[in-house]
């Protein structure tokens, strides 16, 4: 049954379908029958503008991993309100953000902010391209790095593919890229070796999610690309705009123990603002001041870089994670939302299995072993709709795509959620 919605309710949805091309402001994370406009967010929940209320596991794509709302962010935020919203120049709080990450992240001798994760993955490759001096990248199969030209290349969501070279993932890329941006496939070493040996005097950079999507990389995979990489001299970029601050302080690089060049962050460090970065060994990051052989440096300009509201949010949203216990309870979050899909899966008899780590959780209705993006697409994708609809329908919302847990989930929530992932979960059997 579809979701009943007030008359002002369909009044936004109507003129959302009017002002927006595909009725999305930019993102389209809710769709089908139970979508919805979002009015608020306190805590771990969302609200609609008719007061019906989510538990939310989408927590703004990842950024509100304190909660929406967090009264100690709102507070940073305020203040800083009062002293003005953005001046261009060096502020006072971005500086010392900036030394918070320096401080938290192995790869990070310097930084620069920009205003999204896709800048800081755009950046990363340009600033690892004037160092080494060659143009092309190696990106992998099914990994996501926002939505600039380089990166929308056999991206999630795109067909199998063979490779090295990738396959443009949106209308309106050039064509040339595909020759300029080779894909290997996440987990499969040997192959990734093999492109990299053959490629390595045109690679300019190698691009990474560490966890890929949901995929966890399996033990000695990290390990072994920065071996090659370091073998050839080709710059390895970690993509921690997801796992930066979530996996542990240090992020991916801390909790894998493998550190890359450089690295992109981008929604936890902007507490729910608009601010990512670029951060990476002093070697790299100075080719963003420094002259390369043809005598030019690496240009990187934004309006709102290192906007000093995002700066206060971020700071006050990493000073809660430093916490005692943040990351305990994050990564036990994660592990009982992961057992309780695992359990439903069993008790409703359903194929599938439940990836994940640390507080990221995702559903995959296979019984393949899924190491591969191309293992991946053998999810039953109709399964997949009805059961996250179904969430939708009855209170809790996490987008078909991987969920996210916050700080802020009770042990109520985890309980109401554990009921809504059964109900559903029926309604996934009698497909079967
Ligand atoms: C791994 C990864 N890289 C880059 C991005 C792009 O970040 P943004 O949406 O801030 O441009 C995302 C966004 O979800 C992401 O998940």
């Amino acid at each position: 049954m579809a979701l009943a919605r007030s008359a002002d309710h369909e009044d936004l949805m109507a003129r959302a379908q009017q002002y927006f091309p595909g009725a999305s402001n930019g993102n389209a994370a809710l769709s089908g029958e139970h979508s919805f406009v979002i009015a608020g967010g306190q805590g771990a929940h969302v609200y609609d503008p008719d007061g019906r209320r989510w538990i939310d596991y989408l927590l703004g794509s990842g950024p509100m991993i304190v909660g929406h709302a967090h009264p100690e962010v709102n507070a940073a935020v305020r203040e800083q309100l009062d002293s003005g919203s953005t001046f261009f120049n060096l502020n006072d709080k971005a500086i010392e953000l900036a030394g918070e990450i320096i401080e938290a992240v192995a790869c990070a001798d310097q930084i620069r902010f920009t205003s999204t994760g896709s800048e800081a993955t755009f950046f990363a490759l340009r600033v690892a391209r004037a160092f080494r001096g060659r143009d092309k990248i190696l990106k992998f199969e099914g990994g996501y790095h926002g939505n600039h030209d380089y990166a929308v290349m056999s991206t999630e969501g795109q067909a199998a593919s063979d490779g090295p070279y990738g396959v443009r993932g949106s209308s309106g890329i050039p064509e040339c890229l595909e020759q300029e941006v080779l894909i290997a496939p996440f987990n499969d070493l040997e192959r990734t070796t093999a492109i990299i040996e053959v490629h390595h005097d045109d690679l300019g950079a190698v691009i990474i999610e560490p966890f890929q999507r949901a995929l966890s990389p399996l033990p000695g995979f990290l390990q072994g690309l920065r071996e090659v990489t370091a073998q050839y001299g080709i710059p390895l970029i970690f993509d921690e705009v997801v796992t930066g601050f979530r996996f542990a302080y240090g992020g991916a690089q801390e909790y894998y123990g493998v550190v890359p060049d450089l690295a992109a962050m981008g929604k936890i460090i902007g507490g729910g603002y608009p601010l990512a970065a670029v951060m990476g060994k002093t070697k790299l990051m100075s080719y963003f001041s420094q002259p390369d052989a043809r005598g030019v440096p690496v240009a990187q300009v934004g309006t709102l870089n290192g906007n000093p509201i995002a700066a206060a949010a971020g700071l006050a949203t990493l000073k809660i994670l430093r916490r005692p216990g943040s990351y305990e309870r994050l990564h036990e979050v994660g592990q009982r939302l992961r057992d309780q899909l695992q359990a439903t899966l069993r008790e409703h008899d359903v194929p599938g299995q439940v990836l994940g780590e640390g507080p990221v959780f995702h559903l995959m209705f296979t019984d393949q072993p899924v190491r591969t993006y191309q293992d991946s697409l053998t999810s039953d994708a109709n399964k997949n709709r009805v059961f996250h609809d179904a969430l939708m329908a009855t209170g809790v919302l996490k987008p078909s795509a991987k969920g996210y847990a916050s700080l802020v989930h009770s042990d109520a929530d985890l309980a109401e959620t554990e009921k809504v992932f059964d109900a559903a979960m029926a309604q996934v059997a009698q497909l079967s």
